[in-house]
């Protein structure tokens, strides 16, 4: 059975084809991401229209890489929301013209469950565990059991990506910034800086916009010392220390929901899920506590079609599709639909 996935929801244009759920034949991506970049932003417009001039050629080359023609394809699975609407509306319009056309069925995919899903593709999904999605939007703990899906708790404020990418800005770095702070903490002492851990009520809820408040004084400071200006030195430190302490956080409340909630099983997903430390003590620190931590390949850790279609694929196994009137959903939450 062949799906073919379609993800625009932000500034990514991918098409993907999997074959049987569980084998990626393609997973084409263009970026706009280099049109933003000057705008420290994504700028919805200029996102949509990229979606818009990319979509036809994006879908023939992932075709052509697949070896497959139109009239194979079994199943259309297009993100739904949340998202941008006007990248939404590329991608659905578009899907709904091919699977009118070919008569296919057509079915409407969550993007932030699509992240979590990105992890089966090729292995065997667990009968229960705990999902942590961080992104540039989100940052959310759930429970999975079969298809149910329970919120444990998600930001207060700001998402993790936004953290990464605001922290960044002050830090006078480019955009994206999770990538860039990612590398520059490598080089970096993680010990310099020390940031409280927000208390919450909700033990498996976070808030990042504290963090991103003690950056600003700290810059602040560094900037008064040096006549405006940041020496190299503590640039790397404080993203070591700024990644340290919001990856010992991430860390620490999901594997305290699988010890909660009793399962041995974590999957991440979302593109602060490429971050090397959070891949490296999650998995680690996991083991210690006999959890099995699993990540999506780097590739699949960003925005792609290839976890659209398997997400897609999965709901339409279980009698699940799509009627014409599917529309894009902005605001769409996790696990409710
Ligand atoms: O899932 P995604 O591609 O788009 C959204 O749906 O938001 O996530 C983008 C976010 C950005 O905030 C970016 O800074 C962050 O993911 N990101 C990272 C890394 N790579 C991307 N954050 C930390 N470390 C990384 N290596
Ligand atoms: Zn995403």
């Amino acid at each position: 059975m062949y799906t073919l996935g379609i993800e625009t929801s932000c500034d990514e244009t991918s098409c993907s084809v999997l074959k049987d759920g569980d084998t990626i034949l393609s997973n084409v991506i263009s970026s706009s991401l280099f049109r933003h970049k000057q705008f420290g932003g994504i700028v919805p417009e200029i996102a949509s229209r990229h979606c818009l001039e990319q979509i036809e050629t994006v879908f023939r080359e992932s075709l052509e890489l697949a070896k497959i023609k139109p009239e194979d394809i079994d199943l259309i699975a297009v993100t739904e929301g949340p998202g941008l609407i006007g990248s939404l509306l590329v991608g659905i319009s578009f899907a709904k013209a091919v699977a009118y056309r070919l008569k296919i069925p057509i079915i409407g995919v969550n993007h932030l469950e699509a992240h979590l899903a990105a992890n089966f593709i090729g292995s065997k999904v667990p009968e229960k565990y705990v999902g942590l999605l961080v992104s540039g939007g989100h940052s959310i703990l759930s429970y999975h059991e079969k298809e149910k899906i329970k919120i444990l708790g998600s930001t207060v404020d700001d998402a993790v990506g936004e953290a990464y990418d605001k922290a960044a800005k002050l830090l006078g770095l480019s955009y994206p910034g999770g990538p860039v702070m990612d590398k520059l903490a490598g080089e970096g002492n993680p010990q310099v800086f020390r940031f409280t851990k927000p208390k919450q009520e909700n033990p498996f809820a976070f808030s990042f916009s504290g963090i991103k408040t003690a950056v600003l004084y700290e810059v602040q400071k560094q900037q008064k010392k040096n006549g405006n200006s940041l020496l190299e030195s503590f640039v790397r430190d404080m993203a070591a220390s700024f990644q340290s302490s919001v990856v010992s956080w991430m860390v620490e409340k999901t594997l305290h929901a699988a010890e909660v909630m009793k399962v041995k099983h974590a999957a991440v997903g979302g593109g602060v899920s490429a971050n090397s430390w959070l891949r490296k003590s999650l998995v680690e620190e996991g083991a210690r506590r006999g959890v099995r931590v699993q990540f999506p390949e780097r590739i699949l850790s960003l925005d792609n079609a290839a976890m659209i279609a398997r997400r897609g694929w999965e709901l339409f196994k279980k009698g699940k599709k799509s009627g014409w009137n599917l529309t894009g959903l902005p605001n769409l939450k996790m696990g409710i639909k």
